[in-house]
């Protein structure tokens, strides 16, 4: 049995890639920070699933990890890492504090390099594959996500650099970009942003509430439509199990679209449909 690692399995495309990649005969190890996550995988899964406890801003969560998988998978090594977890914190660059910075870059960019480098010895044992799960905001900007941006934008780069060091070894590296998915990520949104608008200076309230309430309002009407977190775990699937694995997967509602008007369009006209979306809810495109 192929063994494999998802981080972030409690919810949202964590959890359908964990149940997804055990339907299809993978032993998954399913990283979950709670232990009613844990249950709640278990309860939906076959018996070769495994919750493990990995927080990926903690080192010795992931080292702990890396040890019972190393323990349990023996030589046969890993199949596959897919990092998954990930976080959103709306706020404009001019009130962004910095530790709040820093926190989303240690979960989305810091936290996968730390559990890749953590399971590479066990990755290279079995010449398993890694799927990073970015976004299309990974190679597109919105206004008001600037830790968000950075950090996939710079996990983009990770992987690219991972891919051409390890290429040679057999292995491979895919970059999953999901656009709109209908997971519990769009109510985080909602709440952080009346948190991060209460939190500001009545100045900038007054500056940027409306363009935060905005983008909350889309990307939260947009995603409540969006795809089924299933569609980013057939993309993870065939990334990990396809004799032709493709290096980056847009999927889910809008990211293709999206990907090729950044290709093509000029920057200034890109900047433009950009905003334009950010303040356009799908209940106007109804
Ligand atoms: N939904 C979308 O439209 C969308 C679009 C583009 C990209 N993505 C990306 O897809 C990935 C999954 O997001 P989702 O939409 O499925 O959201 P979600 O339902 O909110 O799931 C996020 C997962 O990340 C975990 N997580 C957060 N901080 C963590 C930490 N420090 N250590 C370990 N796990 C942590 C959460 O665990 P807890 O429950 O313990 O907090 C949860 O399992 C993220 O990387 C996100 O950026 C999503």
């Amino acid at each position: 049995m192929k063994s494999v690692v998802v981080t972030g399995t409690s919810s949202g495309i964590g959890r359908a890639c964990a149940l997804m990649l055990d339907r299809n005969g993978f032993r998954v190890f399913a990283g979950v920070r709670k232990g009613v996550d844990g249950e709640s995988l278990r309860a939906a899964a076959s018996e070769a699933l495994t919750p493990v406890n990995i927080d990926v801003t903690d080192s010795e969560s992931i080292h702990a990890m890396a040890e019972q998988v190393a323990r349990e998978v023996g030589d046969a090594g890993l199949a596959g890492l897919v990092n998954n977890a990930g976080t959103t914190l709306p706020c404009p660059v001019e009130c962004l504090p910095l530790d709040t910075f820093r926190h989303q870059l240690e979960v989305n960019l810091v936290g996968p390099l730390a559990v890749t480098q953590a399971l590479l010895p066990l990755l290279l044992r079995g010449r398993g594959r890694i799927a990073n799960v970015t976004s299309v905001a990974g190679r597109a900007a919105v206004p008001m996500m600037a830790p968000y941006v950075a950090a996939k934008h710079g996990l983009e780069g990770l992987s690219d650099v991972l891919r051409l060091e390890l290429s040679d070894l057999g292995m491979h590296v895919a970059i999953v970009e999901p656009g709109f998915v209908s997971t519990e990520m769009r109510h985080k949104l909602e709440r952080d942003t009346e948190d991060t608008i209460r939190s500001l200076p009545p100045t900038a309230a007054s500056r940027y509430g409306p363009q935060l309430m905005a983008l909350a309002d889309s990307i939260s009407s947009h995603a409540a439509q969006g795809s089924s977190p299933d569609v980013v775990a057939k993309s993870v699937l065939h990334a990990l199990t396809s004799d032709k694995p493709r290096i980056r997967y847009p999927t889910g509602a809008g990211a293709r679209r999206m990907l090729i008007l950044r290709r093509i369009l000029p920057d200034r006209q890109f900047d433009h449909v950009v905003r334009r979306a950010a303040t356009r809810s799908a209940r106007a495109d109804n």
